[in-house]
C-alpha cells in the first residue's frame, strides 16, 4: 500500500522523521509531499527543503520513500498518485482539530481518500518548524529539534550575512 505524507517541511524536523519511520512501517511506499502555499513566503527553498526530508530520511537508515514538490491541492496529487491513504501526525488537541477538518475536506475533494492520523511521540510532542524557526532566528542550539544533517543547513541560514542598504 501506498501513502501520502504531506507538509510544509520548513524545515523537516525530528518528529516529521519520526513520523516518516512509523509510516514507513504501516505502508511499502511513501510519498512525502512538500505542499507549497504560494501566498506564503517560506523560510527555507522548496529545493532545500526537499534535499534536507532526503538527507534526513538518508542518515536515518530508512527506505521507502519519495519526495514531491506541489503546489496545489493534496487531493489532486493523491489522484494522480494513485493514493488513497494519507498519514499525518498530531501533537495535541489543536492539531487533532485542524486535521480531522482537512481529513473531512479531502475526502469530499477525492471519494475512498482517508486519512490516518498517528499520535506524535512523547519524544517529539513538542517540536515544531515553527519553533525550529524561532530558536534559530534567535540564535539557540536547534540539534534537539531537528535531525542532525539538516542542523548545519539552518544555521548557516542564519549566518548568512544579510545584505546592507
Ligand atoms: O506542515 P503543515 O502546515 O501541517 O502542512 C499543511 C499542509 C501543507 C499538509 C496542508 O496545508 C495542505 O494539504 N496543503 C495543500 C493544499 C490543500 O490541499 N488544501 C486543502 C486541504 S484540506
Amino acid at each position: 500500500m501506498k501513502a501520502i505524507f504531506p507538509g510544509s517541511f520548513d524545515p523537516i524536523t525530528k518528529g516529521h522523521l519520526d513520523i516518516i519511520s512509523r509510516a514507513l512501517s504501516i505502508v511499502d511506499e511513501l510519498i512525502i509531499a512538500v505542499m507549497i502555499n504560494p501566498a506564503k513566503q517560506g523560510f527555507l527553498p522548496v529545493e532545500q527543503r526537499k534535499l534536507m526530508i532526503v538527507a534526513a530520511c538518508l542518515e536515518a537508515g530508512l527506505s521507502g520513500f519519495k519526495v514531491v514538490v506541489d503546489e496545489g491541492l493534496l487531493a489532486d496529487l493523491a489522484r494522480r498518485e494513485g493514493v488513497s491513504l494519507i498519514i499525518k501526525g498530531v501533537r495535541g488537541a489543536m492539531d487533532l482539530e485542524q486535521e480531522t477538518a482537512m481529513a473531512r475536506a479531502n475526502k469530499l475533494l477525492l471519494p475512498g481518500l482517508e486519512t490516518i492520523l498517528l499520535p506524535a511521540g512523547s519524544q517529539t510532542t513538542d517540536i515544531s518548524s515553527t519553533l525550529v524557526r524561532q530558536i534559530a532566528s534567535m540564535g539557540g542550539d536547534i540539534s534537539h529539534f531537528v535531525p542532525a544533517c539538516v542542523t548545519q543547513v539552518i544555521i548557516d541560514q542564519f549566518s548568512t550575512p544579510k545584505q546592507q542598504d
